[in-house]
């Protein structure tokens, strides 16, 4: 579905390259989460897969990234509309500014393409009840929360029925309810079989709903696997990323002796409780408590 081969991009304006070397395969159906620091290159890997970079950029790419089949370099952004979704880290930017209620922002995009009426209707009110916005139909995209807004920028994008979706860093702007109401659209992406490559510099969120997780550092990709396994690596520091606090806790308690041997560290709050229960049970049965 995606598939990039040792490509590189530097910007016109960039003294080194802001991706290195990506050889990356991304099947469909997957729900694929790449975390990094600050300027690891997460928004130019999400314009590159949506047709922004180097097009509306500028850049100097070179390898090969490949969607659906198509070469990117050749493949103009409007070609690509309706085959990737962009949702971008503020909802706000990404809103039409002309149209008044949810119901019609959610059509802007089909009418652009003169997408038949009834048709239209139907995506658009399959869309609402799949996010959860029906009942906001009516009311001006200015007026709901951050979070609804970001609904509906996914919502915009989904009406399109885009093969691949790319988020970049979609709560970052938002509080926590907002960002339940984006992960939880996520298992709607991942109904309908939609290819996900989910942007994010935090790892809770990456550890609970991805597939497979890769870190950005510098412009390469630098770890790639099951999030169990990329999120307890312990160079994460080392790539500038943050590790969970949950895997923290769980790693100094195995130097001490404290974590059993075999039990892998925990990217979720329910494994760590497991593992502290477990260790806790043992120390007992040893005495040592
Ligand atoms: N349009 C541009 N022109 C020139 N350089 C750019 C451009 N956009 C990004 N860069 C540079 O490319 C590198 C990667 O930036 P990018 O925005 O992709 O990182 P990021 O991982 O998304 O960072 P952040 O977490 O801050 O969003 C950085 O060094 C940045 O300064
Ligand atoms: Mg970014």
């Amino acid at each position: 579905m995606i598939e990039f081969r040792d490509f590189s991009l530097t910007y016109p304006t960039g003294s080194r390259p802001a991706l290195r070397e990506i050889d990356l395969v991304v099947p469909r159906g997957q729900i694929c989460a790449v975390v990094g620091a600050e300027g690891a290159g997460k928004t130019t890997l999400a314009g590159v897969i949506s047709g922004v970079v180097p097009h509306m950029t500028g850049g100097n790419p070179r390898g090969s990234a490949r969607v659906g089949g198509r070469l990117l370099a050749e493949t103009p952004p409007s070609e690509l509309v309706g085959e990737v979704g962009l949702v971008m880290q503020n909802p706000f930017n990404q809103l039409s500014g002309a149209r008044f209620s949810l119901r019609e922002e959610l059509a802007f995009g089909l009418e652009n393409l003169g997408v038949d009426r009834a048709e239209m209707i139907r995506r658009v009110e399959a869309v609402m009840a799949d996010l959860g916005l029906t009942a906001l139909a009516g009311l001006s995209p200015y007026e709901v929360s951050g979070g609804q807004q970001q609904l509906l920028a996914i919502g915009s994008a989904l009406v399109m029925r885009p093969a691949v979706m790319v988020l970049d860093e979609p709560t970052s702007q938002l509080d926590s309810v907002g960002a339940g109401l984006v992960f939880d659209a996520l298992e709607t992406l991942r109904a309908r079989g939609v290819t996900v490559v989910l942007f994010e510099q935090r790892l809770e969120r990456p550890a609970r709903y991805a597939d497979r997780v890769l870190v950005l550092d510098e412009g390469r990709i630098v770890a790639d696997g099951p999030p169990a396994d990329v999120l307890t690596d312990p160079r994460l520091a080392e790539w500038g990323v943050a590790p969970l606090r949950y895997t923290t806790a769980a790693r100094r308690a195995a130097e001490r002796g404290l974590w059993e041997a075999d039990r892998p560290l925990p990217v979720t709050l329910e494994a760590a409780a497991d593992g502290f229960a477990a260790a806790l049970k043992s120390a007992r049965t040893a005495g040592g408590l």
